[in-house]
């Protein structure tokens, strides 16, 4: 293997078309942990934006219900989800155009991170909802 004044700059550019992809399109985790007392009533979300429709999904007690996306150009994406934990059910915004999330890693990464409690919703650790 040489190292060849092509390769030199065929490796420039693939990092730095890299580099640009992660900083046009920042990646997205939301992860939804379910932290409810273990009393036998499922924790069933429903989570949707306006391009998607991700499902309906029981999520286990100590368990957690991720999904992962790339945020578009003009940062307009907004996830709502409707959790029901009978006899209660609310529905808000999990991902409004990045708000909140905790940029991680030396990737263009972020963080959603909620956990449902028996008092109501926290993100990134900051209560947010009342059940
Ligand atoms: C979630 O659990 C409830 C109650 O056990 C069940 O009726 C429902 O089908 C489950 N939903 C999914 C998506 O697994
Ligand atoms: C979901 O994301 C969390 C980090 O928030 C991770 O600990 C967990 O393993 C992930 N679960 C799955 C099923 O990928």
């Amino acid at each position: 293997m040489s190292h060849s004044p092509f390769k030199i700059i065929f490796t420039f550019f693939i990092l730095s078309f890299h580099l640009i992809e992660a900083g046009i399109r920042p990646k997205f985790l939301v992860s939804i942990f379910n932290f409810l007392p273990n009393n036998n009533v499922p924790l069933t979300v429903h989570c949707q934006s306006r391009d998607d429709d991700l499902g309906f999904h029981n999520i286990t007690v100590g368990q957690s219900y991720n999904f992962t996306f790339y945020e578009n150009f003009f940062w307009r994406t907004v996830f709502f989800c409707h959790f029901w934990w009978h006899p209660k059910e609310i529905t808000f915004d999990v991902f409004n155009k990045g708000q909140k999330c905790i940029k991680k890693g030396p990737v263009y990464s972020h963080d959603c991170i909620w956990i449902a409690e028996f008092d109501g919703f926290t993100l990134n650790g900051v209560k947010e909802h009342d059940w």
